[in-house]
């Protein structure tokens, strides 16, 4: 049996509408046919004491869906749309996983510490040219980077998708100060809700100082030029997954363009999404696809029970690939992304255990 592990509100629509055709069960039900391979599903909180689960549980065999209790299978596939941050539900899986019980993609939250993966794929030789140079925040680090690379860029250690990232270019007089705001971003108000600003140099401290109350949640970064499509610049989002061979595979790519009047590429900061084929960046797709594969290569020896990662990259305008980051609940939009690879990989696991 394969268990398929959601959350508490996806559990609850399961339970009331298995039948719909969208329904994530009938999703999973042709894959569990192919295999023949029984399915579990439930949420977190239905895991019990003695490691039974109170789940919707199909048996291929009778080709029907039962609510019962049964004993937690051994591999499950983690539906992560979430990063986990509750430490008592972590401590919990830990323990099962001690007991050799497999959550294969549990987005954990100390995965999303961008200083932390940086310093991973630094110790790996062939990425490490590819990294822009990152430190923790502290003014030292501010200064010696703006005198180095004239532009720099401070974001949230732990991502915020786009929001409280600051860019700071250095000029002859001043320092120009562009910030995303720390809420949500505001649709009706597009690209205006950042702001810019002038700072003289010598008031760049107390610049500091009034905008970094707690600069260790920070990281400063060389800004990197990215290539431009109509004057905008863009990156690229690329989805690696476990297949069932239990090799990394690239399953998806699509480009970013930064919002007119912005600089990052967030979709949250009215960044839009853009076909690859209208970057024409043909000749890259190769280095593109071996550059993510190390870095999940790399990533995977330090999260072992994750299967999929989305991988932020840009090309700069001498084309060279830079990493920007990875995310541990990735996007996906197609069928086989989003059930069948994982599918897979968690079979391959289930016959070998
Ligand atoms: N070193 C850099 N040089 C130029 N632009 C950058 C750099 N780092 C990030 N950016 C831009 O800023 C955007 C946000 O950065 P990043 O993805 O690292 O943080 P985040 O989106 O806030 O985090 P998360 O996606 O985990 O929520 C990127 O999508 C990219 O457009
Ligand atoms: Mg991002």
């Amino acid at each position: 049996m394969i268990g398929i592990l959601m959350s508490s509100m996806a559990f609850n629509r399961e339970a009331k509408y298995f039948n719909n055709k969208e329904s994530i069960f009938n999703q999973y039900k042709p894959l569990a046919n192919k295999y023949q391979v029984d399915l579990c599903m439930f949420s977190y909180k239905r895991i019990k004491h003695q490691n039974v689960v109170d789940a919707l549980v199909y048996s291929c065999k009778q080709d029907k869906l039962v609510r019962k209790s049964v004993a937690l299978p051994r591999v499950n596939i983690v539906r992560n749309t979430r990063y986990i941050v509750s430490q008592e539900l972590i401590s919990k899986l830990e323990k099962l996983n001690n007991q050799d019980f497999h959550f294969i993609n549990l987005p954990l939250l100390l995965q999303l510490n961008k200083m932390q993966n940086h310093e991973y794929l630094k110790s790996h030789k062939i990425l490490r040219d590819h990294l822009p140079p990152t430190k923790i925040l502290s003014f030292e680090h501010l200064d010696s980077f703006t005198r180095l690379y004239g532009k720099v860029i401070i974001k949230p250690i732990y991502g915020s998708k786009g929001r409280r990232i600051t860019i700071i270019e250095k000029n002859q007089a001043n320092y120009l100060v562009c910030q995303t705001p720390s809420k949500k971003y505001d649709y009706t108000n597009s690209g205006l809700t950042k702001k810019e600003t002038f700072v003289p140099h010598s008031q760049i401290k107390q610049f500091y100082n009034e905008t970094f109350r707690n600069p260790k949640s920070f990281l400063v970064q060389q800004w990197i030029e990215f290539r431009e499509l109509n004057g905008r610049p863009y990156d690229i989002r690329a989805v690696v997954q476990k297949n069932g061979k239990n090799k990394w595979q690239l399953t998806s790519r699509v480009a970013r363009v930064a919002n007119k009047k912005g600089q990052i590429t967030n979709l949250n900061q009215g960044g839009e999404k853009v076909s690859l084929s209208e970057l024409k960046i043909n000749k890259y797709h190769r280095d593109i696809r071996k550059f993510c594969l190390e870095i999940a290569k790399s990533l995977e020896k330090h999260y072992s029970w994750t299967a999929e990662m989305g991988i932020d990259l840009s090309i700069d305008n001498s084309n060279k690939l830079w990493y920007i980051e990875t995310n541990f609940c990735p996007e996906k939009m197609k069928w086989s992304t989003i059930y069948k690879i994982p599918f897979e990989y968690a079979y391959y696991k289930y016959t070998r255990l």
